[in-house]
């Protein structure tokens, strides 16, 4: 069974192909609801994990402990397969909650296909901007947990494959590229995507790895706070995590006539909380849209200054020429002020997707069947800190740059040979959104673990963590080989070539 799952912050969306069709798939709820999304949260009770829609029916219940959005750790630059996440007493690594989270949504995906179904082969996607520990995570949790991937999209270009199965009579001659706008639940991306001739090719990416509804929520929620006079600090995790299910459910009922937003605020704390705050059960709060949308107009202009980078914008205007369509997907992209404001810079060539919160899985799936040409392009920057002079300097190598196309026939391998003037190689890896004028990283910059290599044959065998690096006599000829895969995972291959001894990096493992 080909399927393409699109690991959402809030909600994972699994698409397959059926016949020249590409169904989402429905999942059952506990409490027998049919859900278009398998829910991105887990929930834990003394060591006792549960994930999907079994963990979204606890929230609020005696004991047991919420987390959503916690695809949002992996974005952290810290982040790494053996990162402790705390779930109320219960504590994991990232990479144990993601297989968790994946085998159930593997068993999910059985029932809800039935028993023919047989091994499930998946096309998946990661966002434009995660860097290549994120990748690699993800990649390797979907492994683990019994799927079989057979291909890794970034999540815009899924979308653009979305749109241009849907939307062929729009491309034409001169107009074929398409902006996609995808605004998430935790995360922000634009691409701007060619579609010439059955083709897909990313011409620019940039996305925001902290910004979607998520954000929007928060906002909403200190707006409440404000407007009772209570403040964050008054609240418990667990009122927090509540409150917070609650606007989001609020918000997503907005439509473009509406004028108020309810916040039941009473009636979700805690008894105790209401008796130290004097709120009672019963107490609204009222927030008019306007000042909603005020509140948010930051964020919805971030991700304006975003597209700018990947559309030309002079003096407030868009150059959209040769563009199709600006497709506007993601669930967030629904509150009505974000497809205004999309408007009011793009005019009719503003397209939303009929299902934003399923487009990329969709994409995934078509993608998974189809023999499009697909090049993408790896999206950041990514590089090599060296020291120079003795160590007195330090300077940065970019390996790979934002523009490294992936897949078939993608980036070429690099080759760097040498002989060093130190007794141990220490490489650290970074990756990057920009890179200065002077070679320098800029914009946010993402470490990405480090590794050593023993130049002197003595040091072979030993730990060298340990170990100073110290300045010798030329060394013996080494030759560094850099690649990347189809899924942007950067893999490092050392080789002395004197003797031929030789050690591998996935540049992933952090230290
Ligand atoms: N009708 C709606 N109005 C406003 N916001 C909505 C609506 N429907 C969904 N959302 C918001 O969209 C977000 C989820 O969007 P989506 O399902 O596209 O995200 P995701 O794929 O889970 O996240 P990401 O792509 O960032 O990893 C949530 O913040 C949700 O509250
Ligand atoms: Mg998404």
């Amino acid at each position: 069974m080909l399927l393409g799952i699109d690991l959402g912050t809030t909600r994972t969306v699994v698409a397959h192909s059926d016949r020249g069709n590409f169904p989402v798939l429905a999942f059952e709820s506990p409490n027998g609801d049919l859900l278009d999304h398998f829910p991105t949260v887990v929930a834990a009770r003394d060591g006792e994990l549960r994930f999907g829609p079994a963990a979204a029916v606890m929230l609020g219940e005696p004991g047991w402990v919420v987390l959503r959005s916690f695809k949002r750790l992996l974005a952290t630059s810290d982040a790494g397969p053996d990162t402790p996440v705390e779930i109320g007493d219960t504590v994991v690594t990232l990479a144990e909650l993601l297989i968790g989270f994946l085998s159930a949504l593997r068993e999910g995906i059985h029932a809800s296909l039935g028993t023919s179904a047989g091994p499930l082969q998946a096309m998946v996607a990661t966002p434009a901007g995660a860097h290549s520990t994120w990748r690699f995570v993800t990649l390797e949790a979907f492994g683990a947990a019994g799927f079989e991937v057979v291909g890794v999209l970034d999540e815009p270009s899924a979308a653009a494959v979305e749109y241009s199965h849907r939307f062929a009579r729009h491309v034409s001659g001169s107009r074929h590229r398409v902006l996609i706008y995808d605004l998430g639940g935790g995360t922000f991306d634009a691409s701007l995507v060619d579609l010439n001739d059955g083709g897909h090719t990313v011409l620019h990416t940039r996305g925001l790895t902290q910004l979607g509804g998520d954000d929007f929520d928060h906002v909403i929620l200190d707006l409440a706070l404000d407007a009772a006079g209570l403040s964050r600090a008054a609240l418990s995790a667990v009122t927090t995590t509540v409150l917070l299910e609650h606007i989001r459910a609020c918000k997503e009922t907005v439509h473009p006539n509406t004028r108020n937003l309810h916040v039941e605020l009473g009636a979700h704390l805690l008894p105790a909380e209401r008796a130290a705050t004097g709120i009672d059960e019963e107490a609204l709060v009222t927030l008019s849209l306007k000042k909603v949308y005020a509140a948010v107009r930051s964020l919805v202009e971030q991700t304006l200054d975003t597209v700018a980078e990947v559309v030309p914008r002079a003096g407030g205007a868009f150059d959209d020429e040769g563009l199709s369509g600006v497709y506007v997907v993601g669930g967030a992209s629904s509150l009505p002020v974000v497809a205004r404001t999309l408007r009011e810079a793009f005019g009719r060539r503003v397209r939303r997707s009929t299902s934003p919160s399923a487009s990329t899985a969709i994409g995934l799936a078509v993608a998974a069947v189809s023999n499009l040409t697909l090049t993408r392009r790896l999206g950041r920057h990514f590089g090599v800190f060296r020291e120079l002079g003795g160590g007195a300097r330090i300077s940065f190598d970019p390996i790979f740059d934002e523009r490294t196309p992936l897949g078939a026939g993608g980036a070429p391998e690099l080759v760097r040979r040498y002989r060093p003037a130190h007794d141990i190689g220490h490489y650290r890896f970074a990756e990057c959104s920009d890179v200065a004028d002077d070679g320098s990283p800029a914009g946010d910059l993402v470490p990405q673990g480090q590794v050593r290599f023993a130049f002197d044959r003595r040091l072979r065998g030993t730990a060298l963590e340990a170990l100073p690096v110290n300045r010798g006599g030329p060394g013996p000829l080494v030759e560094e080989r850099w690649s990347v895969d189809d899924a942007g995972v950067v893999k490092l291959t050392i080789t002395d070539l004197d003797d031929g001894y030789q050690q591998s990096f996935k540049l992933a493992a952090r230290n």
